[in-house]
């Protein structure tokens, strides 16, 4: 499916973030880990997350739906996660083939994990190689590939691992596994990444215990431990808040809110990059929700300057750097981003894929080793962007249609349903000049 945007009267109204995609996919691997039945709210029904609850189906969970976003999840328990019968499908989801992967590791069973085109080419060796360390028996594709087939006895070694890359994939892997293992487990942090698996472990009546040895966190599992069932409301996605959050700030006009917006500071770096550019990004309404804090976020358009980002501050902001690269378009001055080559191994190569996509629409940008370099001020627009299968490319071009002065076509919008299924609707809602407008 074809997709295209154009020039947008200021966007206007309330619209409500849908629930954060990397604490859905947690709701059901846990809830599926555990004991009892853990009932989940609010929960994103993106493809990524379906293929997960397939998967932990599969794996002998029992899913039910009960309403919009209300799932119940009766879990393997102290029976296990079992064997199962089918390759498992985990779509074009990162974070579920990782972390289930992981979760895998500490049971007795033999499973192999398949993806879509682009899942299947991203590399696994960041998790089978610490899983390997801790006993498991994995066979993977050149360069660590799926298919993976992994194979446990369920009789882990406990590891202390700091991965070679800041990844909260990696550390929830190994921590994953960590909670079937015999003795106490450590992964070192010397950037935080996201926190949700600790949390949420806790949620579900595991002890983590977190620490500072020379300015990095030390997390701490000792394991075997059983998780109870729990409640999980989902919190509203930053990442995918972003969409409407930019649109509005670089369209002449506009004022919105995007309420129910998770503000984990391991998720905002985003919003702190907007605020350092000028723009008004105002947080109202604090409160807790499913454990996490959230708030309302208001939005008015505004003149934008750029900046450079701190490469620090990358974990933070690691799948916002597309739609960073947007609002840095029409900013006044250059928006360096560098240090983030973790961004060409995600769902596309992110780094070229986000400077083709500005090329091809008239924006000065320079693609580094590491980075991109964006100069405002010129969006002729009129381009027909290649999203290489990747929802946040495409969700970021058509964003950028809305202030080109030519309308901007992407090749495929199938894949915004991974993570936003409501991204059209919402955006429309708001005004936003975008459609689905051709069959291909
Ligand atoms: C995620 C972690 C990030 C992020 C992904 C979701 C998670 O990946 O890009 O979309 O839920 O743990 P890395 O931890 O590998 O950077």
């Amino acid at each position: 499916m074809r997709s295209s945007s154009s020039k947008s009267k200021p966007l206007s109204g309330t619209v409500r973030a849908p629930g954060d995609k990397s604490i859905s996919h947690r709701s059901m691997i846990l809830g599926a880990m555990a004991e009892g039945t853990t009932q989940i709210t609010g929960l994103l029904e993106g493809a990524d997350i379906l293929s997960t609850a397939s998967v932990m189906q599969a794996l002998g969970a029992v899913i039910t739906k009960t309403g919009e976003g209300a799932y119940t999840v009766e879990g393997c328990g102290a029976a296990g996660l079992q064997t199962p019968d089918v390759d498992l499908d985990c779509g074009n989801a990162g974070t579920g083939v990782r972390l289930i992967m992981g979760a895998c590791a500490g049971y007795n069973l033999r499973a192999t994990f398949t993806g879509d085109a682009s899942l299947s080419s991203r590399p696994m060796n960041r998790i089978l190689d610490p899983l390997r360390d801790m006993g498991v028996t994995a066979t993977a594709q050149e360069g660590g590939r799926l298919p993976v087939t992994l194979e446990s006895d369920g009789s882990l070694t406990p590891l202390s691992y700091t991965p070679p890359i800041a990844s909260a994939q990696v550390k929830s892997a190994v921590l994953l596994a960590a909670v079937n293992t015999n003795g106490i487990t450590t992964v070192t942090e010397p950037i935080p990444t996201r926190d949700h698996t600790e949390n949420m472990l806790r949620a579900f009546g595991v002890k983590v215990e977190v620490t500072k040895r020379n300015g990095a966190d030390l997390i701490k599992l000792e394991g075997p431990v059983a998780l109870e069932s729990t409640r999980i409301n989902v919190p509203g996605d930053p990442s995918s808040a972003a969409f409407p959050i930019v649109a509005a700030l670089i369209t002449p006009g506009s004022d919105i809110i995007v309420e129910n917006v998770m503000m984990n500071p391991t998720r905002t770096g985003l919003f702190d990059c907007l605020t350092e550019m000028g723009g008004h990004v105002q947080a109202d309404n604090f409160r807790k929700s499913g454990g996490e804090v959230i708030a309302d976020i208001h939005v008015r358009y505004s003149k934008l300057s750029g900046i450079t980002v701190p490469p620090e501050r990358a974990a933070s902001m690691i799948d916002e750097y597309p739609i960073l690269a947007v609002a840095a378009s029409v900013a006044n001055g250059t928006t360096i981003m560098d240090d983030i080559g973790e961004l060409r191994v995600k769902e596309s190569d992110r780094i070229t894929a986000t400077a083709d996509l500005l090329r091809q629409n008239g924006v000065q940008v320079e693609e580094l080793e590491n980075g991109l370099k964006v100069t405002g001020g010129i969006v002729s627009g009129g381009g027909l962007v290649k999203t290489y299968h990747d929802h946040r490319i495409a969700m970021s071009a058509l964003i950028l249609g809305c202030v080109a002065d030519g309308p901007i076509s992407i090749d495929d919008a199938s894949m915004i349903a991974t993570s936003f299924p409501t991204f059209f609707e919402l955006m429309r809602g708001l005004g936003a000049e975008i459609r689905e407008d051709e069959i291909s």
